[in-house]
């Protein structure tokens, strides 16, 4: 009888964690062998019948319907992802089922995306390129494409983790004169390392210049991005998300955009994904929407694979894994 454990991957996922898996003589493995159309949801379910382990991206829902249909053979789930908001914790936890993840390597790459689109929204890059080549580009104005500089501005984080410091690092020598950041309670280790102070949700919503949205979603944190926020803002300030789009009601953030309530937002992350062409958002010249790409390099890509595989072998062989959610 084989010892081969049965895994399926749900994605073609980078060649790193497909050469582990392949190379380490512990699984049989079936793969969704495509990189540009997710696995169709009754394709998944039929797939994951009787298997010991799964790999999956945050295309995937892992809920109870999934695992049901996997049954009890399913030990280890390892998802190439930091965030986690497409898992049923709860349901898994119930199950026995170890969840492994890929946070840490991806830090570096998300930080680095955030002071992209940070710059693009902040100094209007797209609108800029776009008036250069279609014929906006008239004299030399004094007040044309004027944006908001980060020098002397004050920095806020929603969610002070490794990418929320990362991201200020990043920014600290471009001159921001103050870091601040709100979380559900001070993380003073970590804002030490940035000098940062804390506030409340609310005079974080009132000082920032530039508010860079970092925490996860959850059923705390689902639209907390409202109205609510959005008034208590100045109307200079620029908003930035690059954790989940659920975090964000889009109808408030919209009417904050388009009445000039804030300056401007840089999205990574939308409800949905993809966010259809013909969404309000994409009609304003202050709103950048990028698809998703924060952790987008092959470095970063490659290792998220390489540590989904090992998560998983570990997972399976009973090990302690690199990477592990205890929900
Ligand atoms: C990307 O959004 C991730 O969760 O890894």
């Amino acid at each position: 009888m084989s010892t081969l454990k049965r895994v399926y991957v749900t994605r073609q996922i980078p060649p790193e964690g497909l050469r582990i898996l392949r190379e380490s003589g512990q699984v049989q493995m079936d793969l969704w062998d495509s990189d540009d159309v997710p696995v169709p949801r009754e394709e998944l379910l039929r797939q994951v019948r009787g298997v010991d382990g799964l790999v999956c991206v945050l295309t995937e829902k892992i809920d109870t319907e999934l695992l049901d249909a996997a049954g009890p053979n399913l030990k280890v789930l390892s998802t190439m992802s930091v965030g986690f908001d497409h898992l049923s914790l709860e349901e898994l936890k119930k199950r026995g089922i170890r969840v492994g993840y890929t946070p840490d390597v991806l830090t570096d790459s998300v930080a680095e995306l955030t002071v992209a689109l940070l710059l693009a929204t902040s100094r209007r890059l797209i609108e800029a390129t776009h008036e250069a080549k279609t014929g906006g580009w008239g004299t030399w104005r004094t007040l044309w494409l004027c944006g908001h500089e980060l020098a002397n501005s004050t920095v806020g984080i929603l969610g002070l983790g490794r990418i929320g410091v990362a991201i200020a690092e990043r920014l600290a020598p471009f001159k921001v004169k103050k870091f601040i950041y709100a979380d559900v309670a001070p993380r003073p280790e970590l804002a030490s390392v940035i000098g940062a102070e804390y506030v409340s949700f609310d005079e974080l919503a009132e000082r920032s210049d530039f508010l860079a949205i970092c925490c996860a979603l959850t059923p705390e944190t689902k639209e907390i991005c409202n109205k609510h926020l959005f008034s208590k803002m100045k109307n200079t300030s620029i908003f930035i998300n690059t954790s989940r789009g659920g975090v964000v009601n889009q109808e408030d953030l919209y009417e904050a955009l388009a009445t000039g309530q804030i300056a401007g937002a840089g999205l990574d992350v939308t409800v949905p994904e993809p966010l259809p062409t013909d969404h309000p958002l994409f009609t304003l010249k202050n709103c950048v929407i990028l698809p998703h790409i924060a952790s987008a390099s092959h470095t970063t890509r490659n290792a998220m694979s390489a540590m989904a595989a090992n998560n998983l072998l570990q997972g399976l062989r009973g090990e302690p894994m690199i990477k592990e959610l205890h929900p």
